[in-house]
């Protein structure tokens, strides 16, 4: 007969677990500790899971990008010129993140792309394409291939402010000659608005009318707006949608570069409606920077400023000290980037994020973490690290919001994706036209060409008077993600998961549980990385969201 084991009373597993020294597993200043470790990546640790008692749904992923922006989704788009032009702007921003416009084409482009995001769902569109009674169908039909939409307001003149006399829609051009004039097929009985209508008086007008389109009129019957049905609807499907509370414009960001050029640059793109400015460049900490703060910060007190980039607690004080209201951190860790072994600097992501966000957080300076996010759990930890956001280039290159046309590679669909410190990105120059106004206005455009002014991408990575270029990134493609409109949603509801997982219903609560160590870690091993992958099937397919 074998003695039979005692075990202890299960009604005492409070007690004893509390007799235990530690918590289980690592506290954040345990997994960073450098006398055990180098520095860390997203993928060299893990989140312990807490206790779960709230629905995933109730999660909350307001947090802050700025000293005084808060996003409904902490999530930002890289200024890059495959990643972030108006359309990717718009719908970043609609979806609760925010897109940073790139400078890599002229400030007068760049200026259009900004405006035409402040411009949009702002529920009347101040700024319409108008045309006028002698214009064609054939330049109705041009207008929807390069804006999408063919919903045009005629005026006596052409223009805004001109005497409304008829609209032309769709379905008045669908069988006309491309020589017709605008006067034979526009519709001139009118569903309008007087000016001084309130954005919810116009919304009951458009329902009730059933148009498209209502034209918003003065006295005199001039054309001063117009109220768009997609508008509307867009607005109903986009709750999170980051807008300015005192205008209720989207925000809009866009990056610069710290050149004496980038002022006038700057100017435009304020005049235009720029609510945030990421001053662009590898290495932060420098005397052009910490001089191009001070400028912007005296220059144009009300805009905000993300300085960077930055991976270590010196070089984000220098950037602190200079009045930046928020800091980008990241060098090397990009996923076309090749810094690191190209430049010998850089650091491990993980650490790079917590080292910096641990210091600019005291001072209320919130951090982007920029670079080498590839999913959500990626977007978990940099938030646990004490992130306000990510910023995200490869993950959404590929959408249908990234600028440039889808092509064929080797049987798979895929749009190119390239670091701004490529070769092909410092040296590029297109023959392109510059944007002509038009364009620009009211919804989402093709992605512009760059022109041959002055190439911005050179002035991120210090190389461009070189004779000889030193490339700091690469040139590639990625495959066809569809929409970020199911995108997003997906990063977001994922996020709202695992916080769910570790016991935590906010973004605050987890990185006030993360300091006081209550929210714990666990290092992982090679090993450890293989077992938390897909292994030992012969075949599967990854589908991550239905
Ligand atoms: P990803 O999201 O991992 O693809 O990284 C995007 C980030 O890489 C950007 O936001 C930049 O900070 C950085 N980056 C962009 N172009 C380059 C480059 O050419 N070399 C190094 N880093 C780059």
């Amino acid at each position: 007969m074998t003695a039979s084991k005692s075990f202890l009373d299960p009604a005492t597993a409070f007690d004893v677990l509390s007799s235990y020294s530690s918590n289980d597993g690592l506290s954040v200043t345990e997994l960073f500790d450098s006398s055990t470790t180098g520095g860390l990546t997203y993928n060299d640790f893990l989140v312990l899971p807490g206790k779960i008692d709230f629905d995933a749904g109730s999660v909350i992923t307001d947090s802050k990008i700025t000293r005084n922006v808060t996003l409904k989704t902490p999530f930002v788009s890289s200024p890059m010129d495959t990643v972030t032009e108006t359309n990717m702007a718009i719908h970043m921003a609609l979806l609760g993140g925010i897109g940073v416009i790139h400078h890599n084409q002229s400030p007068e482009e760049q200026a259009a792309m900004v405006r035409a995001v402040k411009r949009h769902e702002n529920g009347f569109i101040t700024d319409p394409v108008v045309l006028s009674p002698n214009h064609h169908v054939q330049d109705v039909r041009d207008i929807k291939e390069r804006l999408g939409f063919c919903g045009v307001p005629i005026t006596d003149t052409g223009k805004l402010h001109g005497k409304l006399l008829g609209i032309v829609t769709a379905r008045d051009i669908d069988f006309s000659s491309p020589t017709a004039l605008l006067s034979e097929v526009m519709t001139t009985s009118l569903v309008t608005a007087p000016s001084g209508t309130t954005l919810h008086e116009a919304n009951e007008i458009l329902r009730n009318s059933k148009k498209g389109k209502v034209p918003i009129v003065d006295t005199e019957g001039r054309l001063v707006s117009l109220l768009a049905r997609s508008d509307l609807l867009k607005a109903q499907n986009f709750p999170f949608s980051s807008k300015r509370p005192d205008s209720n414009q989207l925000y809009c960001a866009a990056a610069v570069g710290t050149r004496p050029s980038d002022r006038d640059r700057l100017a435009l793109l304020v005049e235009a409606g720029l609510d945030i400015v990421v001053i662009d460049s590898s290495q932060g900490n420098s005397v052009y920077q910490v001089e191009m703060i001070k400028w912007i910060k005296s220059t144009f007190p009300s805009l905000e400023v993300i300085a960077g980039n930055v991976v270590t607690r010196e070089q984000a004080a220098t950037l602190i000290a200079a009045g930046a209201d928020g800091l980008r951190v990241g060098m090397g860790s990009g996923s076309i980037c090749i810094t690191q072994e190209v430049m010998a600097v850089g650091r491990p992501q993980a650490t790079a994020v917590f080292s910096v966000a641990e210091f600019a957080n005291r001072f209320g300076v919130p951090v982007i973490a920029d670079g080498g996010i590839g999913n959500v759990g990626h977007i978990v930890k940099a938030l646990a690290l004490g992130a306000g956001a990510v910023m995200m280039g490869g993950l959404l290159a590929g959408t249908t919001e990234a600028p440039g046309e889808y092509f064929w590679h080797e049987g798979k669909r895929v749009k190119t994706y390239r670091g701004m410190g490529s070769i092909e990105a410092m040296q590029h120059r297109s023959s392109a036209p510059a944007t002509n106004g038009t364009a620009t206005k009211n919804s989402p455009q093709p992605p512009s060409k760059v022109t041959t002014t002055e190439n911005a991408a050179t002035s991120r990575y210090f190389s461009e008077s070189s004779q000889i270029k030193v490339a700091q990134g690469v040139s590639g493609d990625v495959p066809d993600k569809g929409s970020i409109i199911k995108f997003l949603p997906y990063l977001h509801t994922g996020l709202q998961h695992s916080f769910q997982d570790i016991g935590v219903r906010s973004v605050g609560e987890l990185q006030s549980g993360v300091l006081s160590g209550k929210v714990r870690f666990e290092k992982r091993s090679a090993q450890a990385q293989m077992e938390g992958g897909v292994h030992g099937l012969n075949s599967y397919t990854k589908r991550l969201f239905a």
